[in-house]
Formats: structure tokens, sequence, C-alpha cells
């Protein structure tokens, strides 16, 4: 009864979710710049992640991927500078069922890295950097992993080339680390692009032994592109009949 209930709710609970975040995206509210105090000893991603209270995932995500002590390491050091573009619970509900399953781990190291930036960014540095940004992903080439930011009045819009999206709100900021909160995964094309299909077609039944018969019915049907198609797939068909009849002929002996 509860199950069922679940299962029939569930759906349509997921499309209000989607619903919902595309809203508040479009409403595109103004990043608001209320500074948390900063805590006390090493500055650490994760708890500062966890009092945002919307970023189970990418916590989750950071965790599996290292990269949380990686970037309190790098933070341990005053001289390093970092923005991290956070994407909510909602941005990682909003993805394709299966898109973070299907990476592999290094893909996972490297999303995560994309949403870094190696400098501090407040919102009035926004309107002054030159596009595209340098992110931690891409170690090696780095600018295999552009990111854009534009401005237009108190809007903060990012740009990957497959993500558009815009700052949803300020996390933290100390003068050394600012989160901002996004409301949409940040998608390179490195990983995501046109390269790597992510749902791969079911494959079509290979056609087997077609060459030997396949000329002659050509032949008469060349006429027309669908007309071919369709004489081969009885020509394969035919093969296969004839394949199977052999095999059973030869066992029958
Ligand atoms: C950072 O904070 C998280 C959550 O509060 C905690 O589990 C983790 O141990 C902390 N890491 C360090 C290096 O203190
Ligand atoms: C941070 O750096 C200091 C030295 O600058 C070191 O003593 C300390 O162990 C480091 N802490 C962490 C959590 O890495
Ligand atoms: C930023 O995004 C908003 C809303 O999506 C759009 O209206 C605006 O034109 C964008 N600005 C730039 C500079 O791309
Ligand atoms: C990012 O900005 C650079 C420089 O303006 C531009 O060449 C590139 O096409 C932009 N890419 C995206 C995805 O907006
Ligand atoms: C992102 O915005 C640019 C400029 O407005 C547009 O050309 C592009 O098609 C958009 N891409 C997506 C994936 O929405
Ligand atoms: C094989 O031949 C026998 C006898 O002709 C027939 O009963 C059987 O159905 C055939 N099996 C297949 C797989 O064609």
């Amino acid at each position: 009864m509860m199950k069922q209930l679940l299962l029939t709710t569930f759906p349509s609970l997921l499309l209000f979710l989607l619903i919902h975040s595309s809203q508040t995206l479009a409403q595109a509210p103004a990043p608001a710049l209320a500074l948390p105090p900063a805590p006390s000893g090493p500055t650490n991603v994760t708890r500062i992640l966890e009092k945002g209270g919307q970023f189970s995932i990418f916590i989750r995500l950071l965790k599996a991927t290292g990269e949380d002590s990686n970037l309190n390491i790098q933070l341990n050091n005053s001289n390093n500078e970092m923005t991290i573009f956070a994407p909510s619970d909602n941005a990682f509900s909003s993805l394709k069922s299966g898109t973070l399953n299907q990476l592999t781990d290094e893909d996972k190291s490297e999303l995560v890295q994309f949403h870094v930036i190696s400098s501090y960014l407040t919102s009035t540095q926004f309107q002054t950097v030159s596009n595209p940004l340098r992110t931690e992903a891409g170690s090696a080439e780095p600018y295999n992993f552009p990111l854009n930011v534009t401005t237009t009045g108190s809007s903060v819009n990012i740009s990957t080339g497959l993500t558009n999206t815009s700052v949803a709100g300020t996390v933290y900021t100390d003068g050394q680390l600012a989160v901002y909160q996004v409301d949409q995964v940040l998608l390179p094309e490195k990983i995501f692009g046109p390269k790597a299909p992510p749902a791969p077609a079911p494959a079509p039944t290979k056609p087997k032994k077609k060459s030997s018969i396949a000329a002659p019915v050509s032949n008469t049907e060349k006429s027309s592109g669908t007309a071919v198609n369709f004489a081969m797939q009885n020509v394969v068909f035919l093969g296969v009949m004839m394949i199977a009849m052999v095999a059973n002929f030869s066992s029958r002996q």
C-alpha cells in the first residue's frame, strides 16, 4: 500500500522538483553577500558545505574522489585562493539518471575539479574576469576545461558550452575561499561533449554472411534507398535461415 503510493507519487514529485528548480533558476536571485563568520581552525570545505544544507550529493562526490582533503590541503596554505561553484542537490537530481554512475573515477575527479577556480572571486571581480577561466580540472591541459563567466546587472552567468546557468547565491566567503551555489551541475565538454554520447543506442542485430547473396537483389532494387534496405533485411533473414537449416542438417548427419 505504502510502496504503491510511493511508486505513483514519486515521478510527479520528481517532476515538481525539476520544474521548481528551473523556476528558481529563471528568477536568478542576486548573489547575497551575507558573510557567515569564519570558523576557527583550518578551512574545511565539507564542513562549510554541510552548513549550506543542500549540497549533500556534492559533498558525497568530494569525499568519494578524495577532493575534499585535496582542497583542504590547498586552503591550509594561506597563499592559495579558491572559488567553488557548488551544485545544489536539485542540480544533481535534474541530471539525466545514471549520469554520475557511468563516469570513470578520473572523470568524477575532473568533474569536481571543474567546479573549482584557483583564485578568489568576489561578485565585483566576476565583472572583470577574462574568459575562459582556469579551473582545477585537467591538470595537464587546463584549457581543455574552459568555463566562462559573464555578468549582466547583478546576475553572474556561467557557461561551459553545455551548461548555461547563473550563480544562485553566496554560501561562504572569507577572503581566501568563496563558495557560490549553482543550480545546475557544470558539465565540461571534455567529458560530456559529443565525443562521449551518454546513452548508447541499442545495437541492431548484426547482419551475417550477406555478401554472396546480396549482389543480385540489390541490383534489381537500386532505385530507392529504403527499398534496398528492406531487401537487405530479407536477404539477411534468408541467410540466417539457411545457416540454421544447414546447421540442423549437419547436426542430423
Ligand atoms: C571536515 O568536516 C567534516 C564534516 O564536519 C568532518 O567529517 C571532517 O573530519 C573534517 N575534516 C577535517 C580534516 O577536519
Ligand atoms: C596546515 O599547515 C600547517 C603548517 O603551515 C601544519 O602544521 C598543519 O599540520 C597543516 N594542517 C593540515 C590540516 O594540513
Ligand atoms: C544571463 O542569463 C540571463 C538569464 O538566463 C539572460 O537573460 C542574460 O542575457 C544572460 N547574460 C549574459 C551576459 O549572457
Ligand atoms: C568563452 O569565452 C571565450 C573568449 O571570449 C570564447 O572564445 C569561447 O567561445 C567562450 N565559450 C563559451 C562556451 O562560452
Ligand atoms: C547557452 O547560451 C548561449 C548564448 O546565449 C547559447 O548560444 C547556447 O545555445 C546556450 N547553450 C545551452 C546548452 O543552453
Ligand atoms: C531440424 O529438422 C527437423 C527435422 O526436419 C525439424 O523437426 C526441426 O524443427 C529442425 N530444427 C530447426 C532448428 O530448424
